[in-house]
C-alpha cells in the first residue's frame, strides 16, 4: 500500500505526488512505490521540496546511477552528477544548458549514447514568473494510437542521433550557441538507435524521436526520412499527449526517458531567470 497519496496529471500519463519529503531518507516501501509510479505513469511531480545537492542525488539513486554530462562545464561544482539548466549568464557566458530564450526541442536526455538514460530528475530552484515550462509528451500512449500500418512501417526502423548534427542545427538558429569542444565531440560519435523501443521493465512500446538530434532514419531517402520524422512528431506532440509543467520553486519533476519524451519551452531571458537542477541516471 502506497504512503502518499498520488493525483493524475492527465488522462494517460503523469501524476502528482503528495506527502512525501525527499530531504529525509525515504522508508524502502516508500521509495519502492516512486519507482513503481514513475513506471506505471511516466512522469511524476513532488512539489514543496527543499533539497540540497546531495539530497537529490540520494533521490536519484532510487532509480539507478547518476551519469556525468559530456558538457561537464555546467556540473555543478563538487557534484560532477548534477548538470544545471539556467537561462542565466554570467560575464556574458551561460551558466546552465538550456540558456537561451527559445530552447524548444523534443528529445529523450542522452539520447546521443550508445546505452541510453533511464530517468531524469530535475529540481527548480529559481522559477519563472512567465514562460520556461517542460513539456512532456507520452510517447508509449501516441505509439499505442498510430494506425495500425504505420506502426508497422516504424517497428522495422531505426535512426542516427547526433549530438553533433544537433549542435549544428541550433547553431544555425542562435551564433552564440556556445560549441562543442573538440574533446567533447570525440565522446560522441553518431549513434543508431531503434525507433520504437521496448521498456526493459513494463514491456510497453513507445516512439524514440528528437526533433533536432535526429540526422536521418536508416535506409530511407533524405525526403522520406524527414517527412516520416515530422509525421510522427506531429502526431506524438499533439496536445493530447501533452502534459506542460509550469514550474515553482521546490518542484522535482521525475520523468522516465524510456517512455516520454520533452522540451523546454519559450522564456525571455532579459525578464525572468530560470535556473534548475538536473540528474539523469542510466
Ligand atoms: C531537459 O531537457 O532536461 C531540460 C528541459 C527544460 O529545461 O525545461
Amino acid at each position: 500500500m502506497r504512503r502518499y497519496h498520488i493525483d493524475s496529471l492527465t488522462s494517460t500519463f503523469g501524476a502528482r505526488i503528495f506527502g512525501v519529503d525527499l530531504s529525509r531518507p525515504l522508508e524502502e516501501s516508500v521509495s519502492a512505490s516512486l519507482v513503481g509510479d514513475l513506471l506505471k505513469y511516466r512522469v511524476l511531480v513532488i512539489r514543496g521540496q527543499s533539497l540540497s545537492h546531495e539530497d537529490h542525488i540520494r533521490v536519484s539513486r532510487l532509480f539507478g546511477e547518476p551519469e556525468i554530462h559530456v558538457q561537464d562545464q555546467y556540473a555543478v561544482p563538487g557534484f560532477a552528477q548534477i548538470v544545471t539548466i539556467s537561462n542565466i549568464h554570467r560575464n556574458g557566458v551561460p551558466i546552465g544548458l538550456y540558456d537561451g530564450d527559445n530552447e524548444q526541442e523534443w528529445h529523450t536526455d542522452l539520447s546521443f549514447r550508445p546505452a541510453m538514460s533511464s530517468v531524469s530528475l530535475l529540481y527548480s530552484v529559481i522559477a519563472p514568473e512567465s514562460g520556461g515550462e517542460t513539456r512532456f509528451a507520452d510517447t508509449t500512449t501516441a505509439y499505442d494510437d498510430l494506425p495500425a500500418g504505420l506502426r508497422a512501417r516504424v517497428d522495422g526502423l531505426s535512426a542516427v542521433h547526433s549530438m553533433v548534427h544537433l549542435f549544428e542545427r541550433q547553431a544555425a538558429d542562435n551564433p552564440a550557441k556556445v560549441p562543442l569542444t573538440d574533446a567533447q565531440r570525440a565522446q560522441v560519435p553518431d549513434v543508431v538507435h531503434p525507433l520504437v523501443r521496448r521498456h526493459p521493465r513494463t514491456g510497453r512500446r513507445s516512439l524514440l524521436l528528437g526533433e533536432l538530434i535526429i540526422r536521418n532514419i536508416v535506409g530511407l531517402g533524405e525526403s522520406e526520412s524527414t517527412g516520416l520524422l515530422e509525421q510522427l512528431h506531429a502526431h506524438a506532440t499533439a496536445e493530447r499527449y501533452v502534459y506542460s509543467h509550469r514550474w515553482a520553486v521546490g518542484d522535482l519533476v521525475v520523468w522516465d526517458n524510456r517512455a516520454t519524451m520533452h522540451t523546454a519551452s519559450p522564456c525571455d531571458r532579459t525578464r525572468h531567470q530560470r535556473l534548475l537542477y538536473r540528474t539523469t541516471v542510466m
